[in-house]
Parts: C-alpha cells; structure tokens; sequence
C-alpha cells in the first residue's frame, strides 16, 4: 500500500522530477487514488499532489512544470486516514514550510500527538496522520538544525507502522527515510541514490539494493549512504542485486498489465524450477538458515498466506501432505494470530506472498516465530521484509507483479511450494532421489502446457463477452480443483465486481445448491479421467447442477468426451498429471475475468479499493 521513492542525485543532476514521475508511474500499483511529489530548489520546498490518479498529477505539471532540481520524493497513496482529497494526498508538509514528508503505515497515535502539536498552537490543515509527522519533523529539525536527527527523534515518538520519507529546505541533496513495520528498500546508483517501498521504485535505474531492518533509518546523498538503527548505531549491510528483469515491469505491448502477467506465466513456472536440482539430483533451496536436522523432525506445517497466496498454499497442501506424510494446515494470517496456534519448535511456518510485505503474513510469522516456530517464506520480491524474517526463504522467479489481481505470483507459489514438498521428502526419505527426480520432470513440462492454455485464450474471451450482463457465476471444484474453484471466484469478484462464490463440489449437497436456478453460470474444473473415482464424483456434481438448470462451463481434459453431455461450454486444458492440474485449469478462469471485466470497461489494473501490497492490518 502507497508508493513512495526519494531521490538524490549529484549536484549537476537536475533530473529529480523525471526520476520521481517515472518511478510513481511504476509504483501506481500499490495505491492509485492520490499521487504526489515535492522537491528542493533554492533553499525552498515546492509540491504539487493530487487526488485521483497519476495521470491528474502529471496533467498538472504539464500545465504548472517544476524547476529543476536534484533532490526530490513523491508517493501514490491507498487511503487509511482521510478520504482521497488534495489535502489528504502526500507529501505533507510542516506548519513553517521546511520539511516535507511521505509515509506509508498507519501512526496509531496521532491523536495523542495532534493534541500535543495543538497545544503549541499548530492545527493541521489535513485529515492524515502523516501531517502530524511533518510538524513534529519540523520542530525537531528547528532544535537541532540536522534532518538525520530530526527524524531519529520524531520516531521515537511514534507508534505504529511506517515508512517516512523526508526532505528539508536546507538540506538539498539530501533525503532521509525511516522503517518500522512497512517496507524500505535503498537503490544504490552512480552518483545518486534512491530509496523506495520496493525495488521497482528504481529497477529501471540500479539493480543495486540494500535491505533496510526494522526499526531503522537511512539518509542519502548523491554519493553516500549512511544506515543507523533508531538509537543512532551504525548499520553496515551488504548490498544485493535485484535479478528481476527492468523489461518485465512494462506493459510489452500488451494492453494491460494483467494481460501481460498472464502471458508471462510459462515463464514464471520455468524460472521458479530453473537451477533447483544439483548435479548429483539433490534440491537446492535459495536461503536455508534452519538445520537440516531440525526439517527432519518437524510433525507439521502451517501455510500462512492471505488471498491468492492462501489458494496457492490449499493447493501445495495436497501435494505435500501426499509427498511427505506431514500434516500441512492452511491458515489466513489474519486468522492465525488471533485463534492461539498450536505451534511448537516442531512445526514448520510456511508464509507465501508475493510483496513480501503483507502486514497481517508479517505478523502470523513474528507471532509462530514467538512460539518457537522456523519459518520459510515462499516470496517474489527481493528485500522485503517477510525474506528478510524468515529462517529460510524460496523465491519465486516470477519477476515484478504489477496488475493488483494476482496471476503468475500465484503459479510460481506452487511450483516453489511443490519444490518445497519435494525437498522435504527427499530430506526425510519419504521419496527416493530417483522419484524426485520423475515429479521434477512433470513440472518441467508445465510452462509448455500453460503456454497451450494461453494459446486459446480467445474462445474462453468470446465466453466472456457472451456473459457479460451476468450478476453471479459460481465456481466448483474437487481435491486441487476446489482450491482452484476459489481462486477463479476471486478474480471475478475483484476484476468485474460480479458476485462470485466457490464451492468445494462435494459441499454443494450441503447448502448451495440452492443457489442454483435455471441459467446460473456454474464453472466446473473436472479432473483427469485418469483418476476415475475422482472425475465420476465430479460428473456427479455435474449432474446435480445441471439436473437444475444451471448454464455448466467445464474446464476439462483433451478427450474427457464425459463431460460434454451436460456441459454448455467445454474449455480444454491439456492431459496433466491431477497434482499439477491448478496449474492449467486455473489459467481460462484468469482470463476469463480479465475477458469480462474489460467487456464491463472496468480498469483491469488498478480495480476499485484494492492495493496490490496490503502493509495494514
Ligand atoms: O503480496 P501477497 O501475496 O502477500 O498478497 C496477498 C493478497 O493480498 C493477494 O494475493 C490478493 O488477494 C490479490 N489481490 C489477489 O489477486
């Protein structure tokens, strides 16, 4: 949630607003309805926000350009605090006009310390907790006369969670920012620097990056960069290269992001498996700071994931729990925390998340670590903040994700948690080397099948233009396919506004069938024939819905001539092993939202209320 990059570059640099708006533009996917930027230019501060979307930011400089300059930050905001206005866009600014400020988080007492300002007489002129940081830099900075200490102050007098990024009058050149429980991440240039909520803030720029710690501050200028903790010690931290390709966050001619991600997930499945096995056969995982001994004795695994990333770990379930005969849970972070886990030295917390950064995974795994729990994290986005608090990390090579509904993380999620299961059954001699190396093949043969998917994505987009007046479409599945079921009703619930519900088949006995009238859309995901006693249970279902009317849209196997009896629809995925069925039959429901939301002229993107990276409770 929010966007935000600082910039600092040399002193003959005067390209600070053109770095800042490129840098918004990729970062609009964390928040979209108000953007903003400030700069210092002669001893003063000028900033120009507001609300609504990038382009209304943009249109304003065009008409009202800003002067160059070499130091400049600017942010596209996610409402928490105060509607999306003008006012309440970032930056905000201090009561005397000296230093500007950004901030991702929530300041959960800014009453508490408006009411302090108050008493000194400064009323804040917007409805966000943010301003409330800008005075107190302000005064700060008037004490001390060094940006550096001021914010080292003014934190410690906030609680909650934070990025803060600031800029002083009298400090050109130079930008200051500051972590507690939301993401920071500095860029490391040739004589200019960056920080930013992630790394694509300034990909396009430097594949050079440092992680920034809990509870730290870093300030920047053209040529240094300089990491203390808030009590003012010192941090020297390895830099790490960013291996996400800067091609992979455009659009690539493709008329939205969605779109684009969907294609590019052949890709992320072969890049997550790509350089897994060693030559002698055995699995490599890519930070594995927990003892092999004590993967040996783990009794179970709790998957902790929110949205899309919950779907990816009900589906690893199956395939783990068959692979390792480990009991694998699958639990909503914000769920877990509060429902007292049996967690113990023996479990073994699995978070999966693209960001990195969703505040409630982040705190399952602070609250499982506290338990004594290891945790590895299934993660897309080098130097987040989850990667850098787990004891042992996987990363899913599915390059940045912008689109905020999620579509090639959640393919690369399997393919790393079923990496993840093979690992551990090889570790404790649930399955021979030889075995491992038969299901590595299979998966090896995904990104092809997922690019056959793809291929036809036309007849699942006509579907969709024939459906687009529909007001509800429920999903069914089975085994891997229920997950599945979800995950599509998810998509069209946040790309097309449609009510959209899924079903584990077997459940639709129990209750919604009742939901069921003559033309209801029903998708069903059959799996293969060649697990008989599993595809006639779904045929059942098929005939139970269809038996009432329903208009059936079945994903199906090449040759499952079972299912077109009753099917209105049949959408053909290729022969694939039952384990490694999400993989394809997933993909049609992806596009067949994209499809329809784009019929309704929706904004496929950037949907209403959502944020891609979700760093609130
Ligand atoms: O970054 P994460 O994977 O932790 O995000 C989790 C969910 O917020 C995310 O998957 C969300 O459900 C997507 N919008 C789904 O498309």
């Amino acid at each position: 949630m929010c966007g935000i990059i600082g910039y600092a570059g040399g002193e003959n640099s005067a390209r600070a607003v053109d770095v800042v708006l490129e840098s918004l533009a990729r970062l609009e996917y964390r928040g979209y309805d108000s953007a903003g930027i400030a700069i210092v230019a002669d001893g003063e501060i000028v900033q120009v926000k507001k609300a609504g979307k990038l382009q209304g930011l943009l249109d304003e400089l065009d008409k009202h350009p800003l002067p160059p300059t070499s130091t400049a930050i600017g942010h596209t905001r996610w409402a928490t605090h105060g509607s999306p206005t003008d006012a309440n866009a970032h930056p905000h600014m201090s009561f005397d006009g000296r230093v500007t400020v950004v901030h991702n988080g929530i300041v959960e007492n800014h009453g508490e310390l408006a009411r302090g300002l108050a008493e000194r007489g400064i009323q804040p002129i917007s409805e966000t907790d943010t301003e409330i940081v800008a005075h107190l830099l302000a005064l700060a900075l008037a004490d001390t006369g060094d940006l550096t200490e001021a914010m080292r102050m003014t934190v410690r007098e906030l609680e909650g969670s934070f990025t803060l990024v600031a800029v002083a009058a009298d400090s050109p050149g130079t930008v200051v920012a500051a972590r507690r429980n939301a993401p920071l991440v500095v860029g490391l240039g040739d004589g200019e620097n960056f920080v930013g909520s992630d790394v694509a803030a300034f990909v396009s720029r430097t594949q050079r990056a440092i992680e920034m710690g809990q509870d730290e501050m870093v300030t920047i200028r053209p040529d240094s960069v300089s990491i203390q903790t808030f009590d003012g010690t010192p941090v020297d931290r390895a830099e790490f290269h960013v291996d996400w390709n800067v091609d992979a966050a455009v659009k690539g001619g493709f008329d939205t992001f969605m779109e684009k991600e969907i294609h590019d997930q052949p890709s992320a499945v072969r890049d997550t498996l790509l350089g897994r096995m060693s030559p002698s056969g055995s699995l490599q995982l890519d930070e594995l700071r927990i003892d092999e001994s004590i993967l040996r004795r783990i009794d179970k695994i709790i998957v902790v994931a929110c949205g899309t990333a919950a779907y990816a770990g009900h589906v690893a379930k199956y395939a783990v729990e068959h692979w390792c005969r480990i009991p694998v849970e699958v639990e909503l972070a914000h769920e877990f925390r509060y429902r007292d886990p049996v967690v113990s030295e023996k479990t073994l917390v699995v978070a999966i998340t693209q960001s990195g950064e969703t505040m409630d995974t982040l705190m399952a795994i602070r609250h499982a670590k506290d338990q004594g729990a290891k945790i590895l994290a299934i993660v897309n986005t080098h130097g987040s903040t989850i990667a850098r608090e787990s004891d042992a990390v996987l990363y899913t090579h599915a390059g940045p994700e912008v689109a905020v509904a999620s579509t090639k993380a959640f393919v690369a999620q399997i393919t790393a948690a079923y990496l993840l299961g093979l690992y551990l059954a090889q570790l404790r001699g649930n399955k021979y080397s030889d075995e491992v190396v038969t299901y590595l093949d299979e998966l090896m043969k995904m990104p092809d099948r997922v690019a056959e998917v793809i291929a036809r994505a036309d007849e699942i987009k006509a579907l969709a233009r024939d459906m687009k007046d529909v007001t509800s479409v429920l999903f069914l599945g089975r085994h891997v396919g229920y997950p599945v079921a979800l995950e599509g009703a998810l998509k069209l619930k946040e790309l097309a506004y449609i009510h959209a519900e899924g079903f584990a088949a077997g459940e639709l006995k129990h209750g919604p069938i009742a939901l069921v009238e003559d033309g209801q859309p029903v998708f069903l995901i059959v799996p293969t024939p060649r697990r008989p006693l599993l595809h006639a249970k779904v045929m059942s279902n098929l005939r139970e819905v269809s038996a009432r009317g329903a208009r059936v849209l079945c994903i199906a196997e090449e040759g499952d001539t079972a299912v077109d009896e009753f099917a209105h629809a049949v959408f053909r995925i290729p022969e694939t092993p039952t384990l490694l069925h999400p993989l394809v039959s997933v993909v049609p429901l992806q596009i067949f939202a994209l499809a329809l939301a784009t019929e309704k002229g929706l904004n496929v993107d950037q949907p209403r209320n959502l944020a891609k990276s979700v760093t609130v409770e």
